[in-house]
């Protein structure tokens, strides 16, 4: 069975402790949106879809479990709103919670508004669409899988191909079965993997903590290597092709991910090796232009001095923390695999503005 990282029914809300992984597998229970606030903060919880599903669900199971007696619609129409809002404020670089908050916001003001609403009918308009989130990402993240193994497959000719991936885009930072490590499962359940390279991707280590764990767990052939290795392994290695996930991609194709994901792009040029961006169209915003636009989240330096509350940084040093940077859309030279295909950066916004019109 695949890792599951989110238990969800009706009024409860269970997420596999983050921090904590590899050494525990702890289930935390998720009972308000100030928990789901701090889970997403903290990162207990992290990748951007998850982010977004664990804000969302957070709001779905406080309601649940919400006394109703003095409530009105308009104050739960105001709860809602300013919890959402919350929500966004606690990361502020993927887009996904964002996104998820403007179009639930947009849902919740047009329910307020109808004639004949109640109480309960808000209340279930929510946690009905919070529901409906986890279902829809869990069914994207396998179109992606599918459209991106068999995109790159055709595009470098091969049977069998070795990859290579940065931070963790597993059934950890989403619904369940991953965007970029999505698209590495589907290959290795076409028989199509030789092998998997994952980054440890500092100063978090995300890709030796989370990624390396959920490829042993599902027995995917994979090697650990740190950040400073990647260009030799492109040498050496075989490498035919990189894939990654991605926080936010922007209307040119701009995309910010994992900081070293821009490094690994310019090596991916250098040695004409195919890179590709693999993400929900819930981690598009065609709003912004260009990448530059984008708010680059900044983590507390103890996430770069220590490693697990041991300081190995010399004392007094100063410290740059960035979580993310930006690959710019020309580095893209593989594609975008959404849910509905894969498409060069320049391709992306009017393939989303196609489905837009569409829905
Ligand atoms: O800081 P994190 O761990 O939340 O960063 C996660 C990433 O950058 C992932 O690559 C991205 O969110 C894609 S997750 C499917």
């Amino acid at each position: 069975m695949s890792l599951e990282a989110i238990r969800y029914r009706r009024g409860s809300l269970e997420i596999l402790n983050q921090l904590l992984l590899p050494q525990q597998s702890l289930y935390e229970a998720v009972g308000s949106v100030r928990q789901g606030w701090e889970a997403i903060r903290s990162m207990k919880v992290r990748g951007a879809p998850a982010i977004a599903i664990i804000g969302c669900l957070s709001l779905a199971v406080e309601l649940h479990n919400k006394t109703t007696t003095e409530e009105s619609v308009d104050n739960l129409e105001t709860f809602v709103l300013d919890s959402l809002s919350y929500l966004v404020s606690a990361r502020p670089t993927a887009v996904n919670m964002a996104q998820a908050a403007q179009e639930l916001g947009r849902i919740v003001r047009q329910e307020a508004k109808r004639e004949g609403s109640t109480v309960e009918s808000l209340r279930e308009k929510v946690i009905c669409w919070a529901e409906a989130m986890l279902d829809q990402d869990l069914k994207d993240n396998r179109s992606i899988g599918d459209h991106g193994a068999l995109h790159l497959l055709q595009q470098v000719g091969q049977d069998k191909v070795i990859v290579l991936t940065h931070c963790n885009t597993g059934s950890l930072a989403t619904a369940g079965y991953g965007t970029a490590l999505g698209v590495i499962r589907s290959l290795h359940t076409m028989g199509c993997l030789e092998h998997v390279y994952c980054t440890e991707t500092r100063p978090y280590n995300q890709g030796a903590r989370l990624t390396a764990y959920e490829l042993v767990y599902e027995e995917i052939p994979a090697t650990l290597i740190a950040d400073s290795m990647v260009s030799m392994a492109m040498k050496e290695k075989k490498i035919s092709a990189v894939i990654v996930g991605a926080d936010r991609v922007v209307a040119n194709g701009d995309t910010a991910n994992k900081v070293g994901t821009y490094q690994l792009a310019i090596a991916a040029k250098h040695h004409g090796i195919p890179f590709y961006v693999a993400a929900p169209s819930t981690s598009c915003d065609l709003s912004l232009e260009h990448g530059g636009q984008i708010i680059i989240e900044e983590r507390p330096s103890q996430e770069l001095t220590d490693i697990n509350g041991v300081r190995v940084a010399a004392p007094g040093i100063g410290v740059w923390n960035p979580a993310f940077d930006v690959t710019p859309h020309d580095l893209i030279t593989g594609g975008i695999v959404t849910e509905l295909g894969v498409f060069a950066p320049t391709e992306l916004l009017a393939a989303l503005t196609r489905r837009a019109n569409k829905v």
